[in-house]
């Protein structure tokens, strides 16, 4: 994971790289049993290089302390590593490009469960016609040898106050589900 995070603070391969102040590779526990994924780093997380440290992180971890679920078990990255201006969504090329590592991280990590947050990271790591109003809170089988569920980005949250009911009861589903694991791997 070390010789990875080195390899990619480096990278220029797509456009973002023209415009960020830090590449956020991503954090948490390399041996973590849940892994969330966002879309990609916004004004307070490349200022930092690190993940979900901005308002939407912000209610991130109080989802998650709600959950019984400290930020240092799990393991939290992005779909792009680097800022897009203005916080626009991704290209499919952007996207694309940065996806390799994601998946290398996913490998190394071997996570029992993955939270998909959000339109962006339902879409390249489940596929084009999956629609997020649709497919949250279910389980999905099998990506990557985890179980995934999709929910709400924490930013759609606060954009949408009504999104937070079912959001919440996507990670209650979550939660149960990952501490049925921890229990299981003890
Ligand atoms: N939104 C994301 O999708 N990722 C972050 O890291 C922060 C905000
Ligand atoms: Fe490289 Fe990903 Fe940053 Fe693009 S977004 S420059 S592919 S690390």
């Amino acid at each position: 994971m070390e010789e990875l995070e080195a390899a990619v603070k480096s990278c220029r391969k797509c456009p973002l790289a023209e415009g960020r102040t830090h590449v956020v590779f991503g954090e948490g526990n390399p041996h973590a049993l849940l892994m969330l994924i966002g879309e990609g780093p916004g004004a307070e997380e490349d200022r930092q290089g690190r993940p979900f440290v901005g308002p939407a992180g912000q209610l991130l971890d109080r989802i998650l302390a709600a959950c019984n679920i400290k930020r240092e078990e799990v393991y939290i990255a992005n779909i792009v590593k680097c800022r897009p201006p203005g916080n626009r969504v991704p290209t499919r090329e952007e996207a694309e490009t940065c996806l390799p590592y994601l998946i290398r991280q996913i490998e190394l990590i071997k996570p029992g469960i993955i939270v998909l947050l959000g339109a962006t990271a339902l879409q390249y790591l489940v596929g084009g016609n999956a629609r997020i109003t649709k497919v949250r809170g279910q389980w999905i089988d099998s990506l990557f040898g985890a179980k995934a569920m999709a929910t709400y980005h924490p930013a759609a949250l606060l954009r949408d106050p009504s999104k937070k009911r079912p959001a919440w009861e996507d990670f209650q589903k979550i939660r149960d589900a990952y501490f049925a694991l921890k229990a299981q791997v003890r």
